[in-house]
């Protein structure tokens, strides 16, 4: 097990997870929390792990060779992918992972087979063996091995946008991240959409322990030129700008 945020005096020092290095963390019922980044977009990986039932789901893995040698070392193996969206870079460990682990579950939301020469640029194909089809702004339980996740349907960045939650982690993809959230001028972009999937989340994060860990799609700077890999549900909700917006009372005012 490893903490990454050590407080000295009055001063606070963050040390970023190195490119694939892993954080271990372990809940209060056994399942593990693997968290890691890597590849130049700096991509946020998370996986519950559950080694009485040998169930492994990662989420959006990037570099699968990494991730299955290291679980690997472990005696484990990867048991589900899934996916928050299809954009590129998210699905960037899709292949490999099917060529080394043929047999792994993959998970997304149907809405997130998108098609069309103008999304070829920016979206991958995957194929899933499984799809949540719940709608917009609405949590579904997804239960394997002991794991039990919510997985939120959360378009606007992207078609079929989910977030994942559960074990002490909500792990954002690209609808939030520390202090930002995902752009909306891609294809298949709906800045609407990305603001009512804004305002779900903050009601979600509200009812969550204050102290579980968001994990965005992306590690980028927070509130302070700092770059954590994570921060508090709590600092999320208190210093996110996107949680915060007045856009939020006007939706929620109609
Ligand atoms: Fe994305």
């Amino acid at each position: 097990m490893s903490r990454y945020c050590y407080a000295v005096g009055s001063l606070a020092f963050t040390i970023m997870l190195g490119d694939g290095e892993f954080d271990i963390q372990k809940s209060e019922n056994g399942i593990e929390v693997w968290v890691t980044q890597m590849g130049n977009y700096m991509n946020m990986n998370t996986a519950w792990i559950n080694r009485s039932t040998g169930t492994v789901a990662i989420v959006d893995p990037f570099d699968s060779e990494r991730w299955v040698s290291a679980l690997k070392e472990e005696g484990l193996r990867p048991t589900h992918l899934l996916y928050t969206h299809t954009h590129r870079d998210h699905v960037e460990g899709y292949r490999k992972m099917i060529s080394l682990v043929p047999e792994v579950e993959v998970w997304g939301h149907e809405d997130a087979s998108v098609s069309g020469l103008l999304s070829f640029a920016v979206f991958k194909k995957v194929d899933f063996t499984n799809k949540w089809n719940n709608q917009p702004n609405t949590t579904i339980q997804w239960s394997c091995g002991g794991i039990d996740l919510g997985v939120t349907h959360s378009p606007g960045h992207a078609p079929g946008h989910v977030t994942i939650h559960g074990h002490g982690v909500y792990h954002a993809g690209d609808l939030l991240f520390t202090a930002h959230s995902g752009r909306v001028d891609l294809p298949g972009s709906d800045p609407l959409a990305q603001w009512n999937s804004i305002l779900y989340a903050r009601k979600l994060l509200l009812n969550l322990p204050k102290e579980w860990r968001l994990i965005p799609g992306h590690r980028y700077d927070w509130i302070d030129g700092t770059t954590p890999d994570w921060v508090s549900i709590e600092d999320a909700l208190k210093h996110n700008f996107s949680l915060n917006s007045p856009v939020l009372q006007q939706l929620e005012g109609n």
